[in-house]
């Protein structure tokens, strides 16, 4: 199955995407995390992605199309993939319809006033990625991840200005895709105001749609 996951930044996409993935034993394929690991390894694409990046604003299309593209060719790709964060825009929507067909989209919401504290006080580890809040979803030890004990560090377009900008960006750019995706009858929304306490309902919300 070819998914697509949609929704303000801040919303969890990557914390559902790593739960759903497992289940369905397909790939979660994060543009974001691809240009953060880029940026952290300064190739060329990681120095020019890191000028719109800290800024929140999105890396230019063709840029974004070439990476995916690129991603799609590998071995685990096969059977299924699902994106977190891609498409943003309907330019890279429509690249996206020229090189595979998308089976379901999940559109996931949230109020903005979650979403911004969701934003404010995530920690992400520095070796592995792992995901966690510092109200929401402490990590055991404060600063130290509980999947890999790497460090744990706040993103740097988590400054209240790249937040901010985000969401601007967000509302502009790729807001759009829903009604692009809702007519061409693939859009399932799901709520995920819902507390982590609750992230199994959201999750077997997720599957519902999928499984349709
Ligand atoms: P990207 O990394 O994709 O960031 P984003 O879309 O802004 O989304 P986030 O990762 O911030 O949020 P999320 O929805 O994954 O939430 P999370 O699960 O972490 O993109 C970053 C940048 O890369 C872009 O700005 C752009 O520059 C570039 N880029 C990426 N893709 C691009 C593209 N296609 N085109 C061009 N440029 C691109 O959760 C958030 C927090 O909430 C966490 O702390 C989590 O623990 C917590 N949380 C999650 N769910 C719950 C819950 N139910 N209850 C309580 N807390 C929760
Ligand atoms: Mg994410």
């Amino acid at each position: 199955m070819n998914i697509v996951l949609l929704g303000s930044p801040g919303v969890g996409k990557g914390t559902y995407a790593e739960r759903i993935s497992k289940i369905y034993n397909i790939p979660q394929i994060s543009t974001g995390d691809m240009f953060r690991e880029a940026i952290k390894n300064k190739t060329e694409i990681g120095l020019l992605a890191k000028t719109y990046y800290d800024k929140g604003n999105l890396v230019p299309d063709d840029v974004t199309i070439k990476i995916v593209e690129q991603r799609l060719k590998q071995d685990d790709c096969k059977n299924g993939f699902m994106f977190d964060g891609f498409p943003r825009t309907i330019a890279q929507a429509d690249a996206l319809s020229n090189i595979v067909v998308i089976d379901k989209v999940l559109n996931f919401t949230a109020s903005e006033e979650i979403i911004i504290s969701r934003l404010s006080g995530r920690r992400v580890c520095i070796e592995c990625g792992a995901i966690f809040h510092i109200k929401n979803i402490p990590p055991k030890t404060e600063g130290v991840c509980d999947e890999c004990n790497g460090k744990l560090i706040q993103r740097d377009d988590d400054k209240p200005d790249s937040i901010k900008k985000r969401l601007d960006v967000y509302k502009k750019q790729t807001e759009p895709l829903i009604e692009y995706y809702k007519e061409k009858g693939l859009l399932a929304d799901i709520d995920a105001n819902r507390p982590f306490e609750q992230v199994d309902e959201i999750i077997a919300d997720a599957r519902k749609a999928l499984d349709e």
